[in-house]
């Protein structure tokens, strides 16, 4: 059961947001491409790594928050395939910050049933890196809550060229010749197998970009982008992109549903499988 009283304070603003939600049409899968630590940083004349360090706090608090929900996955983008081109001081600190964030926020991910999952080329991560990554998967691997994704060393296109080469691999080790790789069995090999694709992708900062990430599982998904930078964004600012979310008419490439009506009545539609 949702506790709206762990969502937002009785009377606040983000309670009046809160109440414009649907509960029972949340996104299945949210994914969040969090974009602006640097300007964050920058427009506080500050190194732009405070802008990551910043970023921590909206990390916590969505995580949280989608586990409230009762969202079933979500997705944060922390570390991109391409993000190596960064100065070697500024990725050294995001692998010491996500190392922090992982000792400093396992009590809580437990405490909310959270299960963490890194998902990227996890193998292309400094070795002390990838042990904490993998404890913390494991300590959390029986929860059975919000499935928390973090996106490391990640890149789309990366993605499916794994998932190709492992599904040759698999196939090969099978004996298996005249196999035939549909839609669901691909979705199935990726480093998301067996969740669902995004049904929202929230982006900050502005920019009007897909960069790389979940490039897949994005088919369908509807993108909500605010200016808001991470560092800035927080629980009132998800409900904000829910409510966007919930306002969107969903098609799949078919028809609107009021007009829909007009044309099955005229024997118009194809049978539905
Ligand atoms: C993009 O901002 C953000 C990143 C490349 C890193 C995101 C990482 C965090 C929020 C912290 C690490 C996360 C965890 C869970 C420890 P940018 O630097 O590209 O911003 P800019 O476009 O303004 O320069």
């Amino acid at each position: 059961m949702i506790d709206l009283n762990q969502l937002a304070e009785p009377g606040s603003a983000e309670e009046e947001i809160l109440r414009r939600i649907d509960l029972a049409r949340l996104p299945r899968h949210i994914a969040v491409i969090m974009d602006g630590n640097g300007r964050w940083a920058k427009a506080r004349q500050l190194p732009r790594v405070e802008g990551h360090r910043a970023g921590i706090a909206s990390v916590r608090e969505i995580v949280e928050t989608c586990a409230r929900l009762e969202v079933p996955v979500a997705t944060l983008y922390a570390f991109s395939v391409e993000n190596w081109k960064r100065p070697r001081y500024e990725v050294a600190t995001l692998m010491m910050l996500l190392k922090e964030y992982i000792r400093r926020e396992i009590n809580t991910l437990q405490e909310n049933n959270i299960r963490f999952v890194p998902i990227g080329r996890l193998d292309g991560l400094d070795p002390s890196v990838q042990r904490e990554l993998e404890w913390a998967r494991k300590e959390t691997s029986q929860n059975s809550g919000l499935r928390f994704q973090i996106a490391l060393n990640y890149g789309g296109r990366a993605e499916i060229v794994d998932t190709v080469n492992r599904i040759i691999a698999l196939l090969r080790e099978k004996g298996l010749t005249d196999f035939r790789v549909d839609e669901e069995f691909f979705s199935n090999h990726l480093y998301t197998a067996n969740t669902p694709d995004p049904d929202l992708l929230i982006r900050t900062s502005g920019e009007l970009r897909i960069s790389n990430f979940l490039l897949w599982q994005v088919a369908y998904a509807e993108i909500h982008v605010t200016r808001t930078l991470w560092p800035d964004f927080r629980r009132r600012h998800l409900f904000e992109a829910i409510l966007d979310f919930q306002g969107r008419e969903r098609r799949y490439g078919g028809i609107d549903e009021s007009e829909r009506e007009m044309f099955v009545e005229a024997g118009e539609m194809p049978i539905e499988e």
